[in-house]
């Protein structure tokens, strides 16, 4: 079953949306983090931002512009965080229902929180912090027109130990899923977007937790294959990033400003340049400082003497004099001031403050949180 998608024409895929089976939404967004701390540390990670918008809000967005807008959302101890950001769903077109899990107890526990609101309606989980750049409405649409148990996303990547990984067979069936498996059986990851039917409420009551303490996606979906059910695979060329990493982050930073149009709400100064596609948020002030796209600079930020370079997302609120920064993320509330070398490749969080001090002896002075990471020259 396994077949390299093709687009469908526009009016195919409408016509087969309007008479395919309706679908809901399930989005992970509980679980723990740890791979982004200290910005996870209290924060949730699926709320940290891809150019200035919140990593959960883009699968919220593409399960809307598939059609689907009837959406559970699975939270864990940052519940509240998700809970204010998103509202009712309003604002993305979509009926959000929050679905709080006990604990991060796996991927198939999710589903098992979200029976009720699932009903036995088909539906696409996606999770939370997972960023596939060119959105999801040709999947949706192929699982609407099929009758399959389960419809899952694969991609080659080349470091299959980090992922879920499918095993095919000379057909191309998908035989065997193993959760970060520690052989190279295969390079075919299992991308956090999953299609199922009402089947899947059948095994997840027989799993056992696995030896991370999960109960996993890959043994429910193996579940099915093992049951006879219809499991298709589609192997993907999409970008497509588990943003857990800060090296993650800034890539899906880079993916969604390599496609940002220009446009500037606030201020620029005579003695400001900016070049290339720069977004200037209202209420944003640049003075004496250049701007080298793609980058954004986020409302009610002060830049001054400052040069933001590529690749650059610089949110609300923030502070930045006499300073050097490019391919970086710098989140809500942040300053950064007199600092001569250049700021690259960094994820500062919220209200972080770096600067240059006067004091002596002349020493590098830290505050910083558990597992931060500071690289000095
Ligand atoms: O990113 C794709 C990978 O996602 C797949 O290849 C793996 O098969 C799958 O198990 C999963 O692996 P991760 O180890 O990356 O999953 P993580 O713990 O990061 O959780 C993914 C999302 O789901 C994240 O937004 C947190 C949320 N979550 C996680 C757990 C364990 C929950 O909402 N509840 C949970 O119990």
């Amino acid at each position: 079953m396994t077949e390299t998608v093709v687009d469908p024409p526009c009016a195919a895929a409408t016509a087969r949306r309007a008479r395919g089976r309706p679908l809901k939404g399930l989005v992970l967004a509980g679980g723990k983090g740890s791979r982004l701390r200290p910005l996870t540390a209290t924060g949730a990670k699926q709320l940290v931002p891809v150019a200035n918008k919140p990593v959960l809000f883009y699968a919220l967005d593409q399960l809307v512009d598939a059609g689907i807008t009837e959406i559970g959302i699975v939270t864990g101890d940052t519940g509240a965080q998700v809970r204010a950001a998103v509202g009712d769903g309003s604002a993305f077109g979509a009926r959000v229902t929050f679905l709080p899990q006990e604990a991060p107890l796996g991927l198939a526990h999710a589903i098992v929180t979200a029976e009720e609101f699932l009903g036995d309606v088909p539906f696409c989980m996606y999770l939370g912090d997972n960023f596939l750049k060119e959105g999801i409405e040709r999947h949706a649409d192929r699982f609407r027109a099929d009758d399959c148990a389960a419809q899952i996303l694969l991609k080659r990547v080349p470091n299959p130990a980090a992922f879920g990984v499918a095993v095919l067979d000379d057909e191309g069936q998908v035989r065997r899923l193993v959760e970060k498996p520690n052989e190279p059986i295969s390079h075919l990851a299992v991308i956090g977007v999953y299609f199922f039917g009402p089947e899947i409420h059948a095994v997840t009551p027989l799993l056992v937790p696995s030896a991370r303490g999960e109960l996993e996606i890959t043994d429910a979906i193996q579940g099915l294959i093992d049951a006879g059910k219809a499991v298709r695979s589609s192997t993907i060329e999409d970008d497509w990033i588990d943003t857990g990493k800060k090296d993650d982050m800034l890539e899906a930073n880079r993916l969604v400003l390599a496609t940002l149009a220009g446009r500037v709400e606030g201020t620029v100064d005579a003695e400001s340049t900016l070049v290339g596609p720069v977004v200037v948020e209202a209420g944003a002030d640049v003075r004496g400082s250049t701007v080298r796209g793609p980058a954004i600079i986020g409302a009610g930020t002060r830049l001054e003497d400052a040069y933001v370079g590529p690749f650059t997302a610089i949110g609300p609120g923030c502070d930045l004099v006499r300073c050097e920064i490019e391919h970086s993320i710098v989140l809500e509330g942040s300053t950064i001031r007199n600092v001569e070398r250049r700021i690259a490749d960094s994820l500062i969080g919220r209200e972080v403050v770096v600067g240059r001090s006067p004091l002596k002896p002349q020493a590098i002075r830290l505050m910083l949180g558990d597992h931060s990471q500071v690289d000095v020259v």
